[in-house]
């Protein structure tokens, strides 16, 4: 096969990228993800800031350019994100308690039945595990509701958009030796010992020199998926260049393709210049759309 999501085809996978709105017009953007991707994560318009941003008033605009541009292309499309500490609307920032509680659900709700039977898979909940030592939740107004707001926010999720597979997705899970893997791992090891609806965990990986590609990747996606859900990398991008760069691509790649339930890899961008890091080159294309060593690297192995 000659493009990503052709060779990941030839396994049943796909190969996806995060696509910002106001980039349509781009038409160099536009020409890389017609060909390479069929699968599509908005990087921004999903997010509860921009589908709410006043309560109760919802703003599909940004998000349908997204939604459209990608099915009119026959790709299907993973959303991003229902519920988050992060990039949360004005009004909700500052909420807590059943009020909190109950403007979260709602905003699930509200999401996920808007765009009921085009989602392949909702990122239900993102980012709530804390980093370092602990294994356990990180603090946020959400957390602060009650520890159950997150199958809270999965059986909403479940109730409105019953097609569709139900993720958390987090960063720095790589490592399966790493205490916030294993934090991740026990939660979704007793959602499913109680029924809790969960079909997916997404690994984001950002890797960089800080944070590098683990060599037992393949064993933490193993013994996600051996509980009985699919695994899906969500926002992968990589610090660094050439040769090195390369071969980290190719070991992310080949790490999901050792794991039957590793269903789909997802870039979070197209080229360099488009990522949301500050300065280097993680991605696949360059700022020029032209394809790079890592490019090769993950396309000679899917
Ligand atoms: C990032 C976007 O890429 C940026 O444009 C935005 O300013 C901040 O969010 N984890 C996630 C993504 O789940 O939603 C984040 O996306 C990157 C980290």
């Amino acid at each position: 096969a000659s493009t990503l999501a052709a060779a990941a085809q030839q396994s049943g996978r796909y190969f996806g990228t995060a696509v910002a709105a106001n980039k349509l017009g781009d038409s160099t953007y536009v020409g890389i993800l017609n060909r390479e991707f069929d699968m599509v994560t908005a990087e921004n318009e999903m997010k509860m800031d921009a589908t709410e941003p006043n309560q109760n008033q919802f703003s599909y605009g940004n998000a349908d350019r997204i939604v459209n541009q990608a099915r009119g292309q026959g790709k299907r499309i993973r959303g991003h994100a229902l519920a988050w500490h992060s990039q949360q609307p004005g009004w909700m920032q500052n909420m807590s308690g059943t009020a909190l509680r109950n403007a979260m659900l709602n905003h699930v709700t509200q999401v996920a039945t808007y765009y009921r039977g085009k989602i392949y898979a909702w990122d239900v909940v993102n980012e709530a595990f804390a980093d370092g030592n602990s294994g356990g939740r990180r603090d946020s107004n959400l957390q602060r509701t009650g520890n159950d707001w997150i199958e809270a926010a999965f059986r909403a999720a479940r109730a409105a958009d019953p097609g569709a597979k139900l993720c958390y997705n987090d960063y720095n899970t790589d490592n399966w030796s790493h205490a916030k893997t294993q934090g991740v791992y026990r939660m979704v090891q007793d959602f499913k010992s109680r029924g809790v609806p969960i079909d997916c965990v997404g690994f984001q990986a950002h890797f960089n020199s800080g944070n590098p590609v683990p060599s037992n990747y393949h064993t933490t996606l193993q013994n996600f998926a051996a509980l009985g859900v699919d695994v899906q990398i969500t926002e992968l991008d990589i610090e660094g260049s050439g040769n090195t760069q390369a071969q980290q691509y190719q070991g992310v790649t080949q790490a999901c393709l050792s794991v039957p339930r590793c269903t789909g890899i997802t870039v979070w961008g197209i080229r360099d210049t488009d990522s949301w890091r500050a300065s280097g080159t993680p991605l696949l294309f360059d700022g020029s759309g032209n394809k790079k060593a890592a490019y090769n690297s993950v396309l000679n192995v899917l």
